[in-house]
């Protein structure tokens, strides 16, 4: 089936996304305000938050690190099977790790991260996601830091794809979508 995004609607402007970011960083830095911490941006959806966020937490010591995982490919709806693309390098062994996401849908990215750090010899293990997308949730999750609860639709901009393509712009657009 062909998939085709026929129009884009803004839910989220860069200035409600900054406003909300910041807010999160304040929380964040008195949450962990004599800690190390070790945040991971999963790529790439995260990347833009991820960058954003970080620069304003303010924190003992903060790491920055990185990983990919892909659920989606090239559909609006999750393929069920969260490939490991690119692992982290910080060793988190006794780390407390801030898991840095766009997006949570069904949970399942969320739930195999959290367990693949926790065998990794995690302290603690944290959810930070800019969205919390509820209509498809399988997997029950604590996202200690949210940044916007949305109902359902397919949205994209500000690291979010559809196929790779809009992840540039600074507004989060909900995708119109024909399918054929
Ligand atoms: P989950 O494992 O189903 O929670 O999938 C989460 C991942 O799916 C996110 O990291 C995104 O990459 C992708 N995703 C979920 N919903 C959307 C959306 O509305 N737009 C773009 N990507 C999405
Ligand atoms: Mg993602």
């Amino acid at each position: 089936m062909a998939i085709i995004i026929k129009d884009l609607i803004e839910v989220f402007s860069n200035e409600q996304l900054q406003g909300r970011i910041t807010k999160l960083a304040q929380e964040i830095s008195k949450d962990y305000k004599d800690q190390r911490v070790v945040a991971i941006c999963i790529l790439k959806g995260a990347m833009y938050f991820f960058t954003d966020l970080t620069k304003q937490i303010q924190i003992k010591e903060l790491i920055v690190d990185c990983m990919k995982v892909s659920s989606y490919g090239s559909d609006i709806k999750s393929s069920g099977t969260i490939k490991f693309e690119l692992d982290n390098s910080v060793d988190i062994k006794d780390q407390h790790v801030l898991i840095i996401e766009d997006i949570i849908d069904t949970g399942r990215t969320m739930a195999a991260l959290s367990q693949h750090f926790y065998q990794k010899g995690a302290k603690t293990v944290e959810i930070c996601a800019l969205i919390d997308k509820k209509e498809c949730r399988e997997k029950a999750i604590e996202v200690k830091y949210k940044g916007f609860d949305l109902s359902k639709g397919f949205i994209v901009g500000y690291g979010l794809d559809f196929d790779d393509k809009y992840r540039n712009l600074d507004t989060i657009y909900e995708a119109v979508i024909e399918e054929s």
